[in-house]
């Protein structure tokens, strides 16, 4: 039976297929900064803090002193480890000794079972044989190492190192975001995406991109949005587990839309997240407590879970990993402002994938979710997007003998019956009310 080892590393080890088959030696490559040297110090670390025994051979650029002081702001660092057994390569080279003999006289007397080389090509690039023989004398002792160095994809590809490794993780970073990508893992079934992660106080944690949901939690329950006299439309309600989307001009009500359908389903006794993507906490609270909707109490009676998620700084893939933990035991979702996720995404087709996702992940767990969103003047309804929703609910005004009044209409139901055309609607002390 194979044998895997923990990367020791947050979501790592999901996109290596579950971990390094041991033994085997990975390439960790990547620019200059992107973080190879702290991806193996944590492995190390968490792999000793395990009781296994470590051995991190520094090289010239990075001596152990520099890096002892560049550790001392992550959690994984532990400056009394017993496990953690350090080597400066530098040194040694400038003393022109043997690093090579050296190095086999520490694996023979720590007996470790994790080994780095950061970085390898400094000294041991330029000795193909003596590289040769130290891979094939850790494959014999049953080793895992790792080596890293700078490289681009390009260079890398061209780079004999390549195809002598067993595996390759590739850190980058674009556009101000950091991705980590297994070009190669000899053994087992990787991801081939490229993931985002970041830098915390833990260290580097990755966050693998969610895979689509292709199972649904079907039933022929009906959820009722809330909106008095919304029967008229939508009969007994949506279908459980549909996604909707309710569309209008600034100001039409699309926010109290979603608070209308997480109080009715508070007092059915269900859970709601709400994730505002545009207005802080406290102003959305204050917003629904006009309408007599106390968020607070529902918040503190464990009913309603709110997230503020502003789009500035938002990694999408981050984000789904919170929202997957946050829609644990929850049965209805409200995403206040969903166009605004688009500019967190270099494309239409990321932006889309991203939605397709969520509403794939909330649909096998039987989640029924109302997505808002603005539309701009003149447009009736994103159609980027509207493809992906059960139903489209549009809420629309205008203005007739000086007084504006307010329309609700739905253009779509996938499965259920409703009314077609507009009906009117007001906005009251106690939120939206369909006139009969
Ligand atoms: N706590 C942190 N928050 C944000 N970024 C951090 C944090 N700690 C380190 N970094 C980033 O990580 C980079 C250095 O990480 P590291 O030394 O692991 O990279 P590297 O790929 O080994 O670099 P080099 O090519 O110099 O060897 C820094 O440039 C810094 O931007
Ligand atoms: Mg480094």
């Amino acid at each position: 039976m194979k044998k895997i080892m923990s990367s020791g590393v947050v979501g790592l080890d999901e996109i290596l297929g579950g971990g390094f088959v041991c033994p085997s030696t990975i390439l960790i490559a990547g620019g200059v900064g992107t973080g190879k040297t702290t991806l193996v110090l944590q492995s190390l670390f968490n792999a000793a803090r395990n009781k296994e025994q470590c051995l991190f051979i520094a090289s010239v650029s990075e001596p152990v002193t520099s890096i002892n002081n560049y550790l001392a702001s992550f959690s994984f660092f532990d400056p009394d480890c017993k496990n953690m057994h350090f080597v400066d390569a530098g040194e040694l080279l400038m003393e022109k000794k043997d690093v090579f003999g050296i190095i086999e006289e520490n694996i023979e007397s720590i007996k470790p079972d994790r080994v780095v080389i950061d970085s390898f090509l400094s000294f041991a690039g330029r000795n193909k044989d003596a590289l040769h023989a130290l891979f094939a004398y850790v494959k014999r002792k049953n080793l895992q190492l790792f080596l890293t160095d700078v490289f681009s994809e390009e260079t890398l590809n061209e780079h004999y190192i390549a195809s002598l490794v067993d595996g390759v993780i590739f850190l980058s970073m674009e556009e101000g975001r950091r991705w980590i990508k297994v070009l190669k893992l000899r053994g087992q079934d990787i991801s081939i995406k490229r993931h985002a992660f970041k830098f915390s106080t833990a260290g580097i944690e990755v966050f693998p991109k969610l895979k689509l949901e292709l199972e649904a939690k079907v039933s022929g329950k009906k959820i009722s949005l809330g909106i008095k006299g919304i029967g008229q439309i939508l009969g007994e309600g949506v279908l459980e587990g549909s996604a909707i989307l309710v569309a209008g001009e600034i100001g039409a009500g699309k926010s109290l839309a979603g608070f209308h359908f997480i109080n009715e389903g508070a007092k059915e006794g269900e859970k709601s997240l709400f994730i505002s993507l545009d207005e802080n906490l406290a102003t959305v609270s204050r917003n629904a407590k006009r309408f007599g909707f106390d968020a607070k109490s529902l918040v503190d009676k464990g009913l309603v879970s709110a997230l503020y998620a502003p789009v500035v700084d938002l990694v999408p893939d981050e984000h789904m990993v919170k929202l997957k933990e946050a829609l644990e035991g929850v049965n209805r979702l409200v995403i206040n402002g969903v166009s605004s996720y688009q500019s967190a995404f270099d494309s239409m087709w990321e932006y889309k994938n991203f939605l397709l996702t969520l509403i794939s992940l909330c649909k096998s767990k039987g989640i029924t979710s109302v997505f808002t969103t603005d539309t701009n003047p003149g447009e009736y309804y994103p159609a980027e997007i509207a493809h992906l929703m059960d139903g489209i609910i549009i809420l629309s005004s205008a203005e007739e003998m000086g007084v504006r009044r307010r329309y609700i209409e739905a253009i779509k139901m996938r499965g259920s019956p409703y009314t077609t055309g507009k009906k009117l609607m007001d906005m009251t002390p106690r939120g939206l009310e369909i006139s009969p």
